[in-house]
């Protein structure tokens, strides 16, 4: 009797700091097959008759505290165990990534909006094209040295991809007649040497309205409306005159550009002229190339650059940047 007693002190002790892992070997302990109280049972045969009764309901009773001790344990362990595997509602959740427009997109798409409400509507034009369209209609003969300017690269099959997104003017006169108030962004192509600022592929946008009383003011309302929507009110732009092949007069836009610079003296404001865009009355010659009857229409055509004007407003100073699907960068826009 005092071995039992023993037996189930020594239990309860062990039971206190049982482990999952432990739970295993204390059942095979006492429960097993040569187990402690398996055992106590085993030696019932040699106690004297009168005794056995008392002594089996007794090691039976511990067996049963055992039994249910143990069942007990792995019942309450089995709990966690199943926590785990189930939800764990006070885990914070997992939040998806959220995207968004790459800031060339974003700008492209933030101009469109202001041509838009001028009535402007979008065209797309061909990244892959001919000299017909980027070229020759465009008033760039072939032995032109302003072709330099514009030179691109070229296929073994005679297409070239478009150094300019003017290819898209006589592409759109050759089909529809004035009035026209088009407004076409897209990628061009140039082999320059790439560095900060050049990029062998960039994007522009071009606009251009033709109509029978188109003048040069109309060019200078609708460009000074545009960046002022863009860059606020106080922009200062001035038309600076300028060559290109087909305009006819033609400018570049120049906009005064402030930056706050930090020097030992304290901080002193630097403006600049930057060109921002170049713009003319459309060349009789184009509307030749497009078809349209001599002298009955006229008007006006404008191409800008998205990334220089992006970089400005963003405050980016490496053109690179934009091509580098590096989230780290793009994420900030
Ligand atoms: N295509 C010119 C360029 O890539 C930009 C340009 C200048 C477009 C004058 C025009 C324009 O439509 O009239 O540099």
């Amino acid at each position: 009797m005092d071995t039992i007693q023993q037996l189930e002190q020594e239990f309860s002790q062990k039971l206190s700091d049982l482990t999952p892992e432990t739970a295993e070997m204390l059942r095979i302990e006492y429960l097993g097959r040569k187990g402690k109280i398996t055992q106590l049972l085993h030696r019932i045969g040699e106690l004297p008759p009168e005794e056995r009764k008392g002594y089996g309901q007794s090691v039976n009773a511990l067996k049963q505290k055992v039994e249910a001790a143990l069942t007990e344990h792995s019942s309450q362990s089995g709990d966690t165990r199943s926590q785990k595997s189930n939800i764990d509602i006070t885990l914070p959740g997992v939040e998806p990534e959220q995207g968004s427009c790459h800031p060339i997109t974003q700008t492209i798409e933030e101009f469109i909006r202001v041509f838009q409400r001028m009535g402007f509507e979008i065209v797309d034009g061909r990244e892959v094209e001919t000299e017909k369209y980027n070229f020759t209609a465009l008033n760039i003969p072939i032995d032109h040295p302003a072709r330099d300017a514009f030179d691109t690269f070229y296929t073994e099959k005679g297409h070239l991809l478009r150094s300019q997104t003017s290819t898209v003017q006589v592409r759109v006169m050759e089909n529809r007649k004035p009035p026209l108030r088009i407004i076409a962004p897209g990628r061009v192509y140039r082999p320059d040497e790439i560095d900060a600022s050049h990029s062998s592929m960039f994007h522009q946008v071009e606009g251009f309205m033709v109509d029978e009383k188109i003048t040069f003011a109309d060019l200078k309302g609708v460009l000074r409306l545009f960046l002022t929507e863009i860059f606020g009110k106080e922009v200062k732009i001035r038309f600076r005159p300028h060559f290109f092949p087909f305009t006819e007069p033609s400018v570049e836009v120049d906009m005064m550009w402030v930056r706050k610079q930090i020097t030992s003296g304290g901080t002193v404001q630097k403006s600049q002229w930057l060109e921002i865009l170049g713009a003319g009355q459309i060349h009789p010659n184009v509307f030749k190339a497009a078809g349209y009857p001599k002298g009955k229409y006229r008007g006006f055509a404008f191409g800008l650059g998205v990334e220089r004007m992006a970089m400005l407003r963003l405050g980016i100073n490496d053109i690179r940047y934009f091509y580098e699907n590096n989230l780290d960068f793009l994420s900030q826009f």
